[in-house]
């Protein structure tokens, strides 16, 4: 096969063809569809801005053998002129009658220089992907990757977070990034534990959140953080839950629950009028529901209020407040219900502080709900040092056990930490509900399976016997 070679011209990207009309152009891409008339063959190149179609004409014999040759998936870097499209030729929307995108144009081949070949894919890319079997489609993510609706999720994330980067960087939050290696820290779920080779029998966690480090970050006089952060639960896994996911985690100083909500609910308008005008927010400001509300009215506390299930576009926040600071475990003791490290409400305070009426504390918490799903979730913190050691004796640990666990977090306290609260959106979900996906592994590019399995990577594995033994760790038979 004959190999022609493009010397000096620019690549020009497909979504700005439409601009060349009668130009000769360079564009480089992936083979999306190939039909061979004989005489005439049509193949439609991909890049990651959009599609074109090309003809190889039977004049011009090196474009129209390479053309015969070519499969899709194929990467080629291809030259030719730009033609508007004959009237009847112009490919429209079967649907809406509108003009494809480049429907009215076509690339008359000149030179077809083939870049790499491809294994017939494991599976069609060119449809939406749903009915495909999920392990196939997470096994060979790279060509599950290139199908639209993932581009666009994938790209439309990308877009989301930049703007949540922009919005809060124009408010002077700063973005700190926070350890992956670090110590449990209790957040409800089981860690991911990491052995550490130089200290055998210690283990790093992995964090289930920044908590501790926003925190911390208050007390080391940052005000306003905030971080794209990897999250890690050991939990098992759910079309909402994956093993590891991000958060869009913030934390301010010198606030009320007010404030913090402000901030969420204005960032989050902003987004949906900016990058998805097409969708419709049932009601601002977002109404508020007490726990006890959505428990008695919806037997949940994270209630979808939308008014017509029916309607893909329509978002229905809510913010769930006033929940109970603890709940009864099955040993009869208490633990907490969102985060050890919340406040009371002002008027619970004393009851924290006396340990008196334990069931009847509510906490500053405030829940971010979106169409049936908890999108986020914060509160204001315990600043003074007792407050939080109250908190840790109602849950049943001894003083010593506390300043061994906590230590940090009460001597930080202790040092003149501002009074501070935040919260934590699941970003996945909250991309997830806007792309009007089923779940959040089609919003996350390299997501693991339903029982944890990264089948491209063949993630976990068993490790080398050295390895091992580095570690001081030795397999229970
Ligand atoms: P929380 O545990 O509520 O709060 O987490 C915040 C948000 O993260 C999302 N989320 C998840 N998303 C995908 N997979 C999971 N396994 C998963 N677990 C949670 C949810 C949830 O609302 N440190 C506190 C926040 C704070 O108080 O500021 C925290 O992590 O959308």
């Amino acid at each position: 096969m004959q190999i022609c070679y493009i010397s000096g011209m620019k690549r020009i990207y497909i979504n700005e063809l439409k601009n060349h009309i009668g130009e000769e152009v360079s564009i480089s891409g992936w083979i999306d569809i190939r039909r061979d008339h004989g005489k005439l063959i049509f193949v439609d190149i991909r890049d990651m801005s959009g599609k074109i179609q090309a003809v190889a004409l039977p004049n011009n014999k090196s474009a129209h053998e390479a053309a015969s040759t070519v499969r899709p998936e194929w990467v080629i870097r291809a030259s030719g002129i730009i033609n508007k499209r004959p009237e009847k030729m112009i490919s429209k929307n079967k649907e809406t009658g509108e003009i494809e995108p480049n429907g009215d144009i076509e690339l008359e081949l000149k030179t077809v220089e083939i870049l790499n070949q491809a294994d017939t894919p494991a599976f069609d890319i060119r449809s939406n992907g749903l009915d495909i079997n999920e392990e196939m489609r997470l096994k060979y993510r790279y060509l599950d990757l290139r199908r639209p609706r993932m581009q666009k999720n994938i790209r439309n994330r990308h877009k989301i977070i930049k703007m949540v980067r922009d919005s809060l960087d124009k408010q002077d939050f700063v973005e700190v990034e926070t350890p992956i290696l670090t110590r449990s820290t209790p957040e409800g779920a089981r860690d991911y534990v990491v052995p550490s080779r130089l200290w055998h029998s210690n283990f790093y966690a992995l964090p289930q959140s920044p908590q501790q480090y926003k925190q911390l970050l208050m007390a080391g006089g940052m005000e306003k953080y905030f971080q794209i952060a990897r999250c890690f639960r050991d939990e098992d896994t759910r079309g909402d839950r994956q093993p590891e996911f991000t958060q869009m985690d913030m934390e301010m100083s010198f606030v009320k629950r007010e404030d913090v909500m402000d901030v969420t609910e204005k960032l989050l308008v902003d987004l949906v009028t900016k990058l998805y005008p097409h969708k419709k927010i049932q009601e601002l400001p977002f109404p508020r529901m007490s726990y006890k509300e959505a428990m008695e009215k919806y037997k949940i506390d994270r209630p979808d209020i939308r008014k017509d299930k029916n309607d893909p576009d329509l978002l229905a926040f809510v913010w769930v407040i006033d929940f109970p600071f603890f709940e009864k475990t099955e040993e009869g003791g208490w633990t907490f219900t969102h985060n050890p490290f919340s406040r009371p409400k002002d008027e619970h305070m004393q009851m924290l502080m006396d340990k008196k009426n334990i069931g009847d504390i509510l906490t500053t918490q405030y829940d971010i709900v979106l169409n049936g799903f908890e999108i986020g979730g914060g509160s204001i913190r315990n600043h003074e040092p007792n407050a939080l050691l109250k908190v840790f004796e109602i849950m049943g640990y001894a003083e010593e056990e506390v300043r061994e666990k906590f230590g940090h977090m009460l001597h930080a306290l202790a040092s003149g930490t501002p009074p501070h609260g935040g919260i934590a959106w699941g970003l996945d979900r909250l991309v997830t509900i806007l792309e009007n996906e089923p779940n959040i592994r089609e919003v996350i590019a390299f997501a693991k399976t339903g029982e944890g399995k990264d089948p491209m990577m063949g993630a976990p594995a068993a490790i080398a016997d050295k390895q091992l033994k580095e570690l001081g760790i030795k397999l229970a038979k």
